[in-house]
């Protein structure tokens, strides 16, 4: 929260909304040596606690103490009835608490829709979107706030009015900070958090930025950008990173044309083995090679029911025993007992006859290629397969693949699901079936690699990757 929170200017007021025994209270009046802190909670045991709190006292007894306000009320009142007195720049931060909406009474939740106002979410929402919708509701432009939040609020329909308001206040800087799904910061209650940051209004637009926060509680937390989003079109349907994502953006300043595949990604076929039924192995044979022997890899769309190809769907293909696993050796890989034993059966069997193991040297050495970003069904009735490759997997020449020629690392995930969103569009459709010859006259279309070269991106998704 630290590192979130320090690029505010020292606010007047910090009001920590379910203060409890005063984690975010004791850490305002640290951080913030000048602000009045107000700890609100309905309960008044806790309230007790942290009134007297020993590291309250710190250095300059009294100090601390002078600038806490112990409030025994229901936050949600406290907001419309107190707060507005209060002289800004005011930060709301704080857990506000994780209360479903099956623990909440019907008079409760009458009582929070009307402190809620205009921004009230839906029947199903527990109390912390109620403290989240009635905190944005409250806040004036020079004001910020940063909750830890259980994360449903991002993708539930009851939350609907509230990302909606995320979505239009384009001068305030958001930021979504997301935890990992295992990660247990709200015992007992089973639900991912999230820190949602909301900075005071700006004069130019803002970004909503999505940061992913990775490590756990033992050995500390890291943050990584996954994107940085203009907030433009209308609210997406949730704030998932993958539909975050998908948002299109806009054009960049200097009026970006509409662009040839090919100058922006390097399109090329897969790798062609010259005998799939030996360079493919299937998860059991893969395990009896030491590890370095093999690559995830991918031979048929078909085999996919999604639109991702990521660690969980590459191993279901593993369990059910698909050839999906190349085989990348080189000179020294011989030296391996196994995979020298490999070789032997493989030249039984005249593998190293055939076609293009022929003319390799060594002949078990297959072409080695750069992971494609973006795999490609080059042949299809009316519909080519759009799969992004997040596992890393090598395809086979069955297939193309696309990789993103300027690899920025904070927007290519944003980058490559924006040209893969596209392609899968019927926009893009259009665009590769025009491209596309008819094959054999079975009904079939299929697409060369050159022709897929040729595919003119539209200027708004070339916008959206990485200069
Ligand atoms: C998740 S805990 C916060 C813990 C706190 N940050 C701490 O350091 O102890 C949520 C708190 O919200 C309080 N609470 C529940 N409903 C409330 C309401 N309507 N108004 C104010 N506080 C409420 C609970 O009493 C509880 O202390």
């Amino acid at each position: 929260m630290r590192g979130i929170v320090k690029k505010l200017s020292q606010p007047a007021v910090v009001a920590d909304p379910g203060a409890g025994v005063g984690a975010f209270t004791v850490a305002a009046l640290k951080w913030w040596p000048k602000a009045e802190v107000h700890a609100v909670d309905v309960n008044l045991v806790t309230l007790g606690l942290l009134a007297v709190r020993p590291d309250l006292a710190g250095r300059s007894p009294g100090k601390s103490r002078t600038r806490l306000r112990v409030r025994h009320e229901n936050f949600l009142e406290w907001l419309t009835t107190k707060w507005p007195d209060l002289n800004g720049p005011r930060l709301l931060m704080g857990n506000p608490p994780y209360t479903r909406h099956q623990q909440m009474s019907a008079t409760e939740k009458a009582a929070a829709q009307a402190a809620v106002g205009s921004l009230a979410p839906g029947l199903r929402s527990g109390l912390s979107t109620y403290f989240l919708a009635a905190s944005l509701a409250a806040l004036k432009p020079s004001d910020a706030l940063c909750l830890l939040l259980p994360a449903n609020w991002l993708e539930a329909d009851y939350a609907r009015p509230v990302r909606q308001n995320l979505w239009s206040v384009v001068k305030r800087p958001t930021e979504l900070h997301l935890f990992p799904n295992d990660l247990n910061v709200f015992p007992g209650a089973q639900v991912a958090a999230m820190v949602l940051y909301v900075g005071p209004e700006r004069n130019r637009r803002q970004r909503m930025k999505v940061v992913r926060v990775s490590g756990d509680l033992e050995s500390g937390f890291r943050s990584t950008t996954v994107n940085e989003i203009e907030r433009i079109g209308r609210t997406p349907a949730s704030f998932s990173p993958r539909k975050l994502l998908a948002v299109p953006q806009p054009l960049r300043l200097g009026a970006i044309a509409d662009t040839p595949l090919g100058v922006l990604a390097t399109v090329r076929r897969g790798v062609a083995t010259g005998a799939n039924s030996f360079f493919l192995r299937t998860r059991s044979e893969a395990d009896d090679l030491p590890p370095s022997a093999c690559v995830p890899a991918i031979s048929k769309l078909r085999d996919l029911e999604g639109d991702y190809l990521d660690d969980f769907e590459h191993s279901q293909l593993s369990m059910r025993g698909i050839r999906c696993w190349l085989l990348n050796l080189d000179a020294d890989s011989i030296k391996d007992p196994k995979i020298k034993n490999l070789i032997n059966e493989g030249e039984k069997l005249l593998i190293h006859k055939r076609h293009l193991c022929d003319v390799r040297d060594p002949w078990y050495t297959v072409e080695s290629i750069s992971v494609p970003d973006i795999l490609v069904g080059p042949m299809g009735k009316e519909h080519f397969r759009i799969v992004v490759n997040t596992v890393g997997a090598i395809p086979t020449n069955t297939l193309y693949g696309l990789r993103i020629n300027r690899r920025s690392e904070p927007l290519l995930a944003g980058a490559i699901e924006s040209l893969a969103g596209w392609l899968r569009n019927e926009e893009g459709q259009q665009a590769m079936r025009a491209a596309a010859r008819n094959h054999h006259g079975d009904g079939l279309v299929k697409l060369e690699p050159g022709a897929l070269k040729q595919v003119r991106v539209p200027a708004h998704i070339v916008a959206s990757l990485p200069d």
